[in-house]
């Protein structure tokens, strides 16, 4: 399906406001799948370009969905007018639940958590949607850890089932099933992980990406073959290749070198040096227009 198409099914004691921090990708992601489940919506970012970007971007793909009759125009304008676009941290305060969606940086994540938590109730919960830093280590920097989980969307938010929720091991029960019970009542199917590199979906993930690779340098055949092999065989959607492009080399191959990091460089998740000169080459895959293939201004891949 397109996108969430929840009604607003909030109940007095479950979550209704929801602050968003970060209104890059995924924050804006995430503010869409809150607003179209009927909750309302702050989103805060530093940078009023992103804020300004994430709402044109918004109207757009709204607007999309009324012309394939996917919503109608007054529920468009309703899950608009659910979402504010704030420029002050101060202004999630009444907020029920914070999900954060920053630059992937310990330091700054930790210290945006402890200038919010001075702002929030004692019952809002603080989230994190890191891909590859510990739940712990963000709840530290706070005066009550117990209240912090991760909660992992995948890109793009609004249309990908699956969220990983990650209680850290401050984390409370009360928090872990509110959680839960949030994010299933905005039409998403909660995958519950401990908190450890790559969760799940990202772990499974590196051997795909890392044995293609390593086929690729060996020799073995090129992408393109590597792809549409593992395409026909059924199943995937994307050959690897494809979505490292989708994805973006740099997030990829960064999120490959950080779980062998955290992994004690276990050679399993070794990182490729094919993927890190693309990166540093700037062949980053679709939003750079190349990457292991072209594409248009569009972002419509022009077949080699
Ligand atoms: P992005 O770069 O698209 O957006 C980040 C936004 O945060 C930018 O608009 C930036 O202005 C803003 N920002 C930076 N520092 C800030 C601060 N101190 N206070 C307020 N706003 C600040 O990043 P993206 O891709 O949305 O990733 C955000 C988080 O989500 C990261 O932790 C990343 O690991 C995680 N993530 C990313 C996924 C992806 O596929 N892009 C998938 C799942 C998780």
């Amino acid at each position: 399906s397109e996108t969430n198409h929840t009604k607003p099914t909030n109940k007095p004691n479950q979550i209704h406001v929801v602050g968003i921090i970060g209104a890059g990708t995924m924050g804006s992601g995430i503010a869409q799948v809150a607003a179209t489940a009927g909750c309302q919506v702050n989103i805060f970012d530093t940078n009023q370009a992103a804020l300004d970007k994430a709402k044109t971007a918004l109207e757009k793909i709204l607007a999309r969905l009324v012309v394939k009759q996917r919503i109608d125009a007054t529920e468009k304008n309703n899950i608009q007018n659910r979402i504010n676009y704030v420029t002050q941290l101060k202004d999630l305060a009444d907020s029920n639940v914070i999900i954060e969606a920053i630059v992937e940086n310990l330091e700054v994540k930790k210290s945006v958590f402890t200038e919010l938590e001075s702002y929030v109730s004692e019952s809002c919960i603080i989230a994190t949607n890191t891909s590859s830093l510990s739940v712990a280590s963000i709840a530290a920097s706070l005066q009550q850890p117990k209240r912090c989980v991760g909660i992992h969307f995948f890109n793009p938010a609004p249309l990908m089932k699956l969220v990983e929720v990650i209680p850290a091991i401050q984390t409370s029960y009360e928090t872990l099933e509110l959680t839960i019970d949030t994010i299933s009542s905005w039409n998403k199917t909660v995958a519950v992980a401990k908190d450890t590199p790559g969760f799940i979906v990202n772990r499974v993930a590196r051997p795909f990406y890392g044995e293609a690779l390593r086929i690729y340098e060996e020799g073995i055949a090129d992408f393109f073959t590597i792809d549409s092999a593992m395409k026909t065989i059924g199943g995937f959607k994307m050959g690897p290749f494809e979505l490292m492009d989708f994805i973006g080399n740099d997030v990829n191959y960064t999120v490959t070198e950080t779980v062998f990091n955290a992994f004690y460089f276990d050679p399993r998740y070794k990182p490729s040096f094919t993927q890190k000169r693309f990166s540093e080459a700037g062949y980053l895959g679709r939003k750079s227009g190349i990457g292991f293939y072209e594409y248009d201004n569009n972002g419509k891949m022009v077949l080699p």
